[in-house]
């Protein structure tokens, strides 16, 4: 066995520095992929046909394709078109965003379609205005079920956000790789960064656990 832990010591606080690396491209892409995919849900559902079709092609983009194609496209082929640079951090965010979104607007759809239609038509009755309709009765009842699955989302992409390694961002799994590679030794700092995504998800985890036990609370 040739594993030697004492070598990575030096390496550590470099290694952590990753985790808000990490987090802080994932939060963001969470919200956009959050904000977006609702959008694109509500289009789905839509009566007006163009942005029932618009919504379902965004769809079958970006989750026919694979997130590293999308994500080199957003950050080598674009600038070669527009001649404008873009930074790793806004790439990713874009990327992640985009790609979940398309995710998240399924879950969404489909949590919106299991709300039971006679919400909907005792507000038509009630005279309440879509909008309305949509963000005090069909989104927060559709939530409480998607829940799961959505925490599911959140976790894929926190574990997928390591493929940014690949532009040279200086991730939690590229830290690793500089690691492995200044010390001709790889599975220790594999070993330490892969703990350090399983805590991050077993933290997500928790945090789900709360918010489904918070609006059980409400039934
Ligand atoms: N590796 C997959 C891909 O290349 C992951 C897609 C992201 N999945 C997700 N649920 N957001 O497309």
């Amino acid at each position: 066995m040739n594993l030697d832990f004492a070598q990575m010591v030096p390496y550590i606080p470099f290694m952590l520095q990753g985790i808000w690396v990490t987090l802080k491209f994932v939060f963001f892409a969470i919200i956009l992929g959050a904000i977006l995919g609702t959008l694109l849900a509500l289009c789905k559902i839509s009566h007006i046909k163009i942005l029932r079709w618009l919504a379902d092609a965004y769809t079958s983009v970006f989750r026919g394709t694979p997130l590293i194609l999308q994500l080199m496209i957003i950050y080598y082929a674009i600038p070669q078109l527009t001649g404008y640079d873009i930074d790793a951090f806004l790439a990713a965010i874009l990327a992640f965003g985009l790609n979940s979104s398309a995710y998240i607007s399924e879950i969404i759809r489909a949590g919106i379609q299991a709300v039971d239609k006679g919400q909907m038509e005792a507000a038509h009755a009630l005279g309440i205005p879509y909008r309305q309709m949509m963000k005090d009765i069909i989104l927060p009842q559709a939530l409480k079920n998607i829940l799961p699955a959505l925490m599911n989302e959140f976790i894929t992409l926190t574990k997928e956000s390591a493929i940014v390694s690949t532009i040279g961002y200086l991730d939690l799994m590229r830290r690793a790789q500089v690691v492995g590679a200044d010390l001709f030794r790889n599975f220790e700092p594999l070993l330490f960064v892969g703990v350090i995504y399983w805590c991050l998800v077993m933290g997500l985890t928790v945090i789900g656990r709360m918010f489904e036990r918070r609006l059980k609370k409400s039934d």
